[in-house]
């Protein structure tokens, strides 16, 4: 299975925009002062960290074993997929259960590395963002990454992919979810 030069050039923007998930919520997630919201971010980062691991594996050539039940994915050629596809499971990335503790750790890692950079709010000798600030930042970032994957779900020809990219669009609306929860809990969001 060959991916086209279209596909290839959205897993790699879906890729980048991964990356600066991990980094926005392991960073956010240390400089927010609400207790409750940090451990949001540090949850949803974990998720970002595990969609960056799938689109890693579609652009090695693998389908991603997303029905496992937890641990890191594994994955396996495409080759391999239709003769598991008999089985009529339904991919579902929900499975997330297991394997948290390896996961842990590596976020832990991320993060010490994130932590020596410099800080991302203070870089241009501003105020530090605050927890609303941050809250729309991150939602405005969901927005767009959904977006990403939207328009991505139309362009592959692979139709377990699609379900793949139409899973983790499911995945970040669930996220922007979230946070808007947390905001109008706090009365900071206003429907327009
Ligand atoms: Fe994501
Ligand atoms: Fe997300």
């Amino acid at each position: 299975m060959q991916l086209t030069q279209k596909e290839m050039m959205y897993l790699k923007d879906a890729k980048s925009q991964e990356e600066l998930c991990v980094a926005k919520y392991t960073n956010y997630s240390q400089q927010v002062s609400c207790q409750q919201l940090s451990s949001m971010l540090k949850q949803i980062g974990q998720h970002e960290q595990k969609h960056l691991q799938t689109v890693q594996q579609i652009m090695q050539g693998q389908m991603p074993n997303v029905s496992s039940s937890g641990g890191q994915q594994q994955g396996m050629q495409f080759g391999q997929l239709s003769a598991q596809q008999g089985g009529g499971g339904s991919m579902s990335m929900q499975a997330s259960g297991g394997g948290q503790g390896q996961q842990q750790q590596h976020m832990q890692h991320q993060m010490q590395a994130g932590h020596s950079g410099s800080g991302m709010s203070s870089s241009m000798g501003g105020q530090p963002l605050n927890d609303k600030q941050i809250c729309e930042d991150l939602l405005t970032t969901e927005k767009a990454v959904a977006g990403l994957y939207n328009t991505a779900t139309f362009e592959f020809t692979n139709p377990q992919l699609r379900q793949v990219l139409a899973h983790i669009q499911q995945e970040e609306q669930d996220h922007a979810y979230q946070l808007y929860n947390y905001m109008a809990q706090k009365g900071w969001y206003q429907a327009q």
